[in-house]
């Protein structure tokens, strides 16, 4: 199986499977190439256990694999995705594991609509050198289900994850899965970005935005066919710990660039298409622009 993005989701899950005995190529960029090449890819867990796997690695997927997982940013997936033809993918499946909603119709476009299956991940795990992840989590979760896979398909690679230790489930039905995903996302990552706050700020000092922005984004989720649970999104907020931040945070911090077009840009497309007014959303998109592609010293790292 190839790993197109070699980062904090695709090393660890791509090292995971190698170490449940797959073949494994990861695709990515020369100082990712380089560093697996000679060193494999090093993974640091409290959950795993520290472990390095023997991995191929190549700039381009030249030979076919039975599946392909896309755990790239949004942001470089146009240019990520020329290192896999659709020739060079052959049948096999497509796996991307971003967070968003649009990229599998940007997927579908390119591949076969039925080898795509998109997945959404739970799980905190971050790239701290080219070929070295450290997975901070007790838990990695995936959820599948697709719109265009036969269920067959779906059913093997849910299976094939469990046999690497991932927690994957096939779902039925991949709007709902996205959408879920993005409901709690999108609050918690535009609020703690723009107010430079961890989740128990977000959800104490700014509660009133918090349960603005929540019903604004459930309205849009419904009226894409998703359902939305305000209530619950916010007892989901409020069991965090008050410390934690979302990684779009952590990217401002650091001066990478945001996944702010594909959390707050695709709501405002999609409010558009649906005439859902999005005038919070709208804001907070508009303050976090500038930083959104980030420092050009840290924006650079490839
Ligand atoms: N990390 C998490 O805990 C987590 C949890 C849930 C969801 N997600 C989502 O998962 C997705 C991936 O996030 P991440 O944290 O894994 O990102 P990441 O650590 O930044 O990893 C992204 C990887 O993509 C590689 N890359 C960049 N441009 C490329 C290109 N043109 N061709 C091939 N590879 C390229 C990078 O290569 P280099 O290593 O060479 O720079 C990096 O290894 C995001 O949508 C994120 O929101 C992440």
């Amino acid at each position: 199986m190839a790993v197109l993005g070699p980062g904090g989701v695709g090393g660890l899950v791509g090292a995971l499977l190698a170490r449940a005995g797959h073949e494994v190529i990861f695709l990515g960029g020369p100082d990712s190439v380089r560093a697996v090449r000679e060193r494999g890819m090093r993974v640091r867990s409290g959950m795993f256990g520290d472990f390095t796997v023997r991995a191929e690695a190549a700039g381009e997927l030249r030979a076919p694999v039975d599946v392909c997982l896309v755990t790239v940013k949004h942001n470089v997936l146009d240019a990520a995705v020329e290192r896999v033809s659709p020739a060079a993918l052959g049948d096999g499946l497509v796996l991307p594991l971003l967070n968003g909603i649009e990229h599998p119709a940007a997927l579908r476009a390119r591949y076969r609509p039925e080898l795509v299956v998109p997945g959404v991940i739970r799980v905190a795990s971050s790239r701290v050198a080219p070929g070295s992840i450290v997975h901070g989590s007790s838990f990695v979760e995936i959820d599948l289900a697709s719109a265009s896979a036969s269920p067959e398909r779906l059913d093997e690679l849910a299976t094939l994850l469990q046999g690497a230790e991932v927690q994957a489930k096939a779902r039925a039905d991949e709007a709902a899965m996205l959408w879920g995903k993005l409901f709690f996302l999108a609050p918690f990552a535009l609020l703690t970005t723009a107010h430079r706050c961890a989740i128990g700020d977000m959800r104490t000092v700014h509660r009133k935005q918090l349960i603005d922005l929540v019903a604004e984004i459930a309205e849009l989720s419904r009226a894409d066919g998703a359902p939305a649970d305000v209530e619950a999104a916010l007892r989901f907020y409020d069991a965090f710990p008050p410390e934690a931040q979302s990684s779009m945070q952590r990217d401002a911090e650091t001066g990478l660039p945001l996944e702010l077009d594909a959390i707050g840009g695709a709501l405002l497309r999609i409010g558009q298409r649906h005439a859902v007014p999005m005038p919070l959303t709208e804001r907070l998109v508009a303050d976090l622009t500038p930083l959104s592609k980030g420092s050009a010293a840290a924006g650079s790292r490839r």
